[in-house]
């Protein structure tokens, strides 16, 4: 027998128990005649002693960290208790020691705070992986896996899994594919969502559909994104947005109910309009307040050439920190708006002095009233800074999108054990793009706009197309874009009419959907449904901004598993089967 215990479960109720636990050795020291080793499971740490038998304790000295090892002993009350550890009342008194596996000096420690750096970590993340700090955030990925279910399945969602071998499905990225040896000079995509799976389970007749499954996407990665990553997946026949948004509200509270003991509030709602307009943002993070406030009117005219000539004028008052501001803080405020990633030309203030007196580098063009009238749009009182961008709007907003988060994030009011879902509503249907030419899907082509649009969408000249709203929403929490889904299009035409719109010929459309349109003429039911990204919600829910932690394997921000080297070049054999004429040199 391995073990009669775990290393996390002996109690002082357990004191002249005969015990037998297995694990690793966290760690060993002598103490005179007395050897401890701290032996550590999945569970936890049990001390152990080995004293009064020189034997044994030859043998304890030998341990190396992280050997695994069985131990036979008796529990006895702790002289001195160590009240940081579950098990800090009692230690074992060895009696018997076997050594099951030895290792080798672990390149990092294996503690909550390890000095080992992230490259090292993710080559050896086995070894990571025994960290409890990272095996708890797998633990509650593995809770709220459950608890979904759970939920889900008392509502009579089925789960139903989709194939990961298919057609490209296009949600904005670019696919990764897989060659079909069978089929020479033929390819199969790894889905980037089961967008179109999940519609034809409704054509099926299953009502009620989820799936936690894995999508693909070859895109740029980045904190909260990774080329592979887990879909909560849904999608229900016969609903409106009304209902999909209060099933997965409903589930979104089940989740931080048992997973973490937190009632939260009906979520709000936004428009994709108001979003934009009061943070410049479609995933705002409602935390903290320092709504936009558009000054282009008051602004303009007054002999300031970057405003004249600005199409957006905006500001965001930012309270109290007049006296903490210094000019050197400004600066480098403005250094940061200016850096490449955000791109603002520069950055004007207001800044209104505890004393009454006004200070901005501004007031060559304008008057102590002009910026009064500023501080009354924008609710500014004494000790408070505006801040200002101009420039191009769409642009402008974004930049000051950016500021606003790091104004929040240098005065602590993104409390990550505080939370603030909202859901963002009436997306609009179609992007233009000036570059190409033509419009986008906004989330994607299977999108329905509003019920009352659709003779808009089938009739209405460019203008019209630009300002059509969809049925589609995302949910947001502190500033993440959590879910995202829509009402579907079930309906032939219509669908044919939106794939031309997105510049798709009629040929195209039926060789990369024709299976979509061709079971909408088999009595397609009304049906939406949404997403939401499982690595992010469980990060967010831990307060946590690196979807990484969660997952147990990533792949680094090259897109690499350094674990297991990948991607990697294949045996000339192998391409010659799959029909593949590479002339790539292999370094
Ligand atoms: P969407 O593309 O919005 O919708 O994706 C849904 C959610 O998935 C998460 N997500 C990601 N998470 C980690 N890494 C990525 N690369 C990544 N990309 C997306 C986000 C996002 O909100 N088929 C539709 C859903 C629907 O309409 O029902 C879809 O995939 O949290």
């Amino acid at each position: 027998m391995y073990r009669t215990h775990t290393c996390g479960e002996l109690r002082i109720s357990d004191v002249n128990k005969t015990v037998t636990l297995s694990g690793w050795v966290d760690a060993s020291r002598a103490f005179g005649p007395m050897t401890f080793v701290d032996l550590r499971d999945r569970y936890g740490i049990t001390q152990v002693v080995f004293e009064n038998n020189e034997d044994l304790n030859k043998q304890a000295m030998a341990l190396g960290r992280e050997f695994v090892v069985k131990v036979e002993g008796t529990v006895r009350e702790r002289m001195a208790k160590n009240p940081n550890r579950a098990t800090g009342d009692i230690e074992i008194v060895a009696t018997e020691l076997t050594v099951l596996n030895v290792s080798k000096t672990p390149p990092f420690t294996i503690k909550d705070e390890t000095d080992g750096g992230d490259d090292i970590r993710m080559k050896y993340r086995y070894l990571d992986l025994r960290r409890g700090a990272v095996q708890k955030n797998l633990f509650f990925r593995s809770q709220v896996a459950i608890e979904t279910r759970k939920y889900l399945a008392g509502q009579n969602f089925i789960e139903v899994e989709t194939p990961n071998l298919i057609k490209s499905t296009p949600e904005g990225a670019r696919d990764f594919v897989v060659p079909s040896r069978m089929n020479a000079g033929q390819f199969y995509a790894l889905p980037q969502s089961p967008q179109t799976f999940k519609q034809l389970l409704m054509v099926s007749g299953f009502d009620k559909y989820f799936q936690i499954v894995k999508c693909f996407r070859d895109e740029d990665l980045r904190a909260d994104r990774q080329p592979e990553f887990t879909q909560i997946d849904c999608e229900m026949s016969f609903v409106t947005q009304e209902d999909i948004l209060n099933t997965f509200e409903g589930l979104t509270k089940h989740l931080f109910k048992t997973c973490l003991n937190i009632d939260l509030p009906d979520f709000p709602r936004m428009t994709y309009d108001e979003a934009m307009s009061l943070y410049g943002s479609d995933k705002p993070d409602v935390r903290f307040g320092m709504p936009f406030v558009e000054l282009t009117d008051v602004a303009k005219g007054k002999g300031f050439p970057v405003f004249d000539g600005a199409e957006l004028v905006v500001a965001i008052n930012t309270e109290r920190v007049a006296s903490q501001y210094s000019n050197k803080t400004i600066n480098e405020l403005t250094e940061w708006v200016k850096r490449p990633q955000i791109g603002a030309k520069g950055l004007a203030y207001v800044k209104f002095e505890e004393d009454g007196s006004i200070k901005s580098p501004l007031s060559k063009f304008f008057t102590e009233e002009d910026f009064k009238t500023w501080a009354d749009k924008c609710g500014a009182k004494k000790g408070d800074i505006i801040f200002i961008l101009s420039g191009e709007a769409e642009k402008t907003r974004k930049q000051l999108s950016e500021l606003r988060l790091e104004l929040g994030n240098r005065l602590g009011l993104r409390n990550p054990s505080v939370f603030k879902p909202l859901w963002v509503v009436d997306f609009p249907l179609l992007e233009w793009d000036d570059d190409t030419q033509r419009f986008y899907a906004m989330h994607h082509p299977f999108t329905s706009p509003k019920r009352d649009q659709i003779a808009s969408m089938l009739n209405g000249d460019h203008e019209t197309m630009k300002n059509l709203r969809a049925d589609a929403y995302d949910l947001v929490l502190n500033g993440v874009e959590i879910g995202g889904g829509s009402i579907r299009i079930y309906d032939r035409d219509l669908q044919s009419k939106n794939f031309k719109l997105l510049g798709m010929a009629e040929e195209e459309a039926e060789s990369k959907f024709g299976f979509l349109l061709g079971a909408f003429e088999f009595g397609a039911p009304p049906h939406g449904g949404i997403a939401f990204g499982f690595d992010r919600l469980c990060a967010v829910m831990s307060g946590s901004n690196s979807i990484r932690d969660f997952i147990a394997f990533p792949k680094n921000n090259q897109g690499r598993d350094v674990m297991i080297d990948a991607p990697s070049f294949i045996e000339d054999s192998q391409l010659a089967e799959l029909n593949i004429d590479v002339t790539v040199e292999k370094v």
